[in-house]
């Protein structure tokens, strides 16, 4: 798929998005920017060229790594054993079918849902799915079940991975963990679940498995960079002024004036996050923030969903080594976009080790946001093979994710330091 050709699901999206006053021209182009780290409709799993926006550059989030040829290359099988997973969500994004469930040797897909039929039938048919469900909650109490990946929209992925832990079921979690004014309870509440469960929860952050994270991560554990003094991440996105869609629970369409709408940008802090907490596991322990106004007018001076005036936040955390982490989200700055950053340690990089990313099996290609969903699913299906502890474990997924939602809150407060609350198992 590409910009010029939408799939008939986002023909649908772009019906309701002309019944919401925008035109089919003004979504596609927005799609440029839209699709940015959205890994839009289906394009994880292809083999295509990387989507380009309207100005002919690659969409942030398809630049590398997208089916690497050498990805199974040294490949060994752990198991024989297959997963039982059932897959929630369908919408913009298509992520239900983006992270190669139906591809992995160890995985059968025995179940899908969507709310919304047609999405739910779609998801179905993509990873070979034979039961369909008409919510997740019901497809939870399929006892058949061991494992849940949850790709619905952010606002439903705690209430959803608590109520799966608590059937137990081994949860995986698109991004944020936990979302907005209930993050710091829903936070509380996940944590008890992992902890009374004994079963998997890992969150799907992609920029865990981005090359270059991941390669610093293997310096970080084997000592080569000391202590992180300074670290920094970014997730800039210029949504542009007709804003983003998603899902909107009200009426169960995907639309403008859906979760995204006016979103703060530090409840959706992950893909910048990591570039402390997914190389280190160590932790944001205070956090002071500064907003910009929003430039669009769905932020509407705070007059909106989300009480949330800024369009661009920026927030200077302590780290739990005695370092500084920068971390920055903004949907309206000009000339900035990607998800990126970097860490600077005590000592130099070592070229002597090893940073490559671990081998997928056959037909699990790495895949989009950085060459990372294959990478994200094989772990938390080896996590639950070998007993092993998920790449992206409810610690990390909370330090953050209550990171952003800490930080938000400082910005409101024009830059109060601020401490983040703290789960370890
Ligand atoms: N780089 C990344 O990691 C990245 C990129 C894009 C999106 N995401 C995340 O992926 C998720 C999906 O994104 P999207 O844009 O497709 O979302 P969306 O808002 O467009 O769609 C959500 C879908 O979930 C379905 N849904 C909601 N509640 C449900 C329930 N209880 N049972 C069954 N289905 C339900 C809705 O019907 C809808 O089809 C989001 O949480 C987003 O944060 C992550």
């Amino acid at each position: 798929m590409n910009n010029e050709e939408p799939s008939s699901e986002n023909n649908n999206l772009i019906e309701n998005l002309e019944q919401n006053g925008l035109s089919r021209r003004g979504f596609l182009h927005g799609m440029g920017g839209l699709g940015a780290m959205l890994g839009m409709g289906g394009l994880a799993g292809s083999a295509g060229a990387a989507p380009k926006d309207a100005d002919g550059k690659v969409i942030p989030g398809f630049e590398k790594g997208q089916n690497d040829p050498n990805a199974a290359k040294g490949w060994q099988s752990v198991s024989d054993r297959k997963v039982k997973v059932g897959i929630a969500g369908y919408g913009l994004c298509q992520f239900g079918a983006a992270f190669f469930y139906q591809n992995h040797p160890n995985v059968e897909v025995v179940a899908a849902t969507d709310l919304d039929p047609g999405r739910c039938a779609a998801l179905a048919q993509a990873v070979g799915a034979k039961k369909t469900y008409p919510s997740c909650e019901e497809m939870i109490k399929d006892k058949n079940i061991e494992a849940i990946y949850i790709a619905t929209d952010a606002p439903s992925h705690a209430r959803l991975a608590i109520m799966a832990l608590e059937h137990g079921k081994h949860v995986c979690s698109a991004v944020p963990a936990v979302f907005g004014f209930q993050a710091e309870d829903e936070a509380e509440k996940l944590f008890n679940a992992v902890k009374k469960s004994g079963m998997k929860y890992m969150m799907n952050e992609t920029s865990a498995f981005h090359a270059d994270l991941y390669a610093k991560r293997m310096q970080f554990q084997a000592g080569a960079l000391g202590k992180i003094i300074y670290s920094e991440g970014e997730y800039w996105h210029d949504f542009g002024p007709n804003g983003l869609p998603g899902y909107n629970p009200k009426n169960g369409k995907i639309e403008l004036d859906g979760w995204r709408k006016a979103l703060p940008p530090m409840w959706y802090p992950t893909h910048a996050a990591a570039y402390y907490v997914s190389i280190t596991g160590g932790r944001f322990t205070e956090v002071s923030a500064l907003g910009t106004p929003g430039l669009y007018p769905e932020y509407n001076g705070g007059d909106n969903q989300h009480k949330n005036p800024f369009g661009t936040e920026i927030a200077l955390f302590k780290t739990s080594e005695g370092g500084i982490s920068r971390i920055g989200g903004s949907w309206d700055m000009k000339d900035a976009h990607g998800e990126q950053g970097r860490v600077h340690g005590q000592k130099p990089h070592n070229n002597a080790i090893k940073g490559d990313r671990p081998p997928l099996p056959p037909g699990v290609n790495s895949g989009d946001h950085g060459g990372s969903h294959g990478h994200l699913t094989n772990n938390f299906i080896e996590s639950i093979l070998l007993d092993k502890t998920p790449i992206v474990h409810v610690g990390d997924a909370l330090n953050m994710t209550l990171g952003g939602v800490i930080a938000h809150k400082s910005a409101l407060k024009g830059g109060e330091w601020m401490k983040i609350p703290q789960y370890e198992l």
